[in-house]
């Protein structure tokens, strides 16, 4: 959960527009243009969707069968008040909630990061049981250790994984695999280690207001935000699987 409940609302306020947000709709997107293959009748659940923001873009995109759920009473009222399909539920108490086989797609971004690994496994699990065979299970997740700063403190986060974090999830899962992953923004990751580096130094030294702490989802300058973008763009054209970022991008497929 996030901490701070004015966090919802800059999400809500930001995520049409902020270039994190939409470079990570746009894969996201991109992986379910090419599950679907023009069919935009395919079932998809957003678990853990916030305030509606990936929601709002699918339906856009021509999706009609769009669901989504998440535990906080802001987020299901913001997406609400879009008029999105949106639920009151715990991801990590899935099992019973959803027939089994329900979902073509199922898309989980930054969430994990806030359980401990047990809960993580068991609801990679219940999400799989849910997925249709030859489904999807795509979800972003934070990065690396060495990202870490203020801002995991502003959206409780307990780990930042890397790829072998869901190998190791998905041991036990005999029925699924990672088809796809890669890591991103390398070009930006010198930027973001500086701001963090910065964050763990004033953490260190107590400059922190700790009450009222903030993540780093805030709208930067036009012309700092459509730089950001363009060198995400940049960096997908010429990058098939980045090496190194703070977020990893993952696609699990269910088997037949
Ligand atoms: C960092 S936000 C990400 C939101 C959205 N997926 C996005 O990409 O913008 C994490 C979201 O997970 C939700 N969440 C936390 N614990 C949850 C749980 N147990 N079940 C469902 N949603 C949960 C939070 O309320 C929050 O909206």
């Amino acid at each position: 959960m996030l901490i701070n409940s004015e966090e919802y609302r800059s999400m809500f306020e930001t995520e049409e527009k902020l270039w994190w947000y939409k470079i990570l709709h746009e894969k996201v997107i991109s992986e379910i243009n090419s599950f679907s293959k023009g069919n935009k009748q395919i079932k998809i659940l957003d678990a853990g969707c916030g305030t509606g923001g990936l929601l709002l873009k699918l339906q856009s995109t021509g999706y009609q069968n769009i669901k989504g759920l998440d535990f906080n009473d802001d987020a299901v009222g913001f997406s609400k008040s879009r008029g999105l399909d949106v639920q009151k539920l715990d991801i990590t108490h899935l099992q019973g909630v959803f027939e089994k086989e329900s979902f073509d797609i199922i898309v989980s971004d930054d969430v994990l990061y806030q359980f401990d690994d047990l809960i993580i496994e068991k609801t990679i699990s219940s999400i799989v049981d849910i997925l249709k065979p030859n489904g999807v299970f795509i979800t972003n997740n934070n990065a690396f250790e060495v990202f870490r700063g203020t801002h995991d403190i502003a959206v409780g986060s307990k780990k930042r994984f890397v790829l072998k974090d869901f190998k190791a999830y998905l041991s036990r899962t005999k029925n699924a695999s990672i088809v796809n992953h890669h890591y991103w923004s390398l070009f930006l990751s010198p930027l973001i280690l500086v701001v963090r580096l910065v964050q763990k130094l004033k953490l260190k030294l107590n400059l922190v207001d700790l009450q009222n702490i903030k993540s780093d989802v805030e709208m930067p300058s036009e012309f700092m935000n459509n730089l950001f973008y363009n060198i995400c763009k940049f960096e997908s054209k010429i990058l098939e699987k980045s090496p190194f970022g703070s977020s990893i991008f993952l696609v699990i497929k269910k088997e037949k």
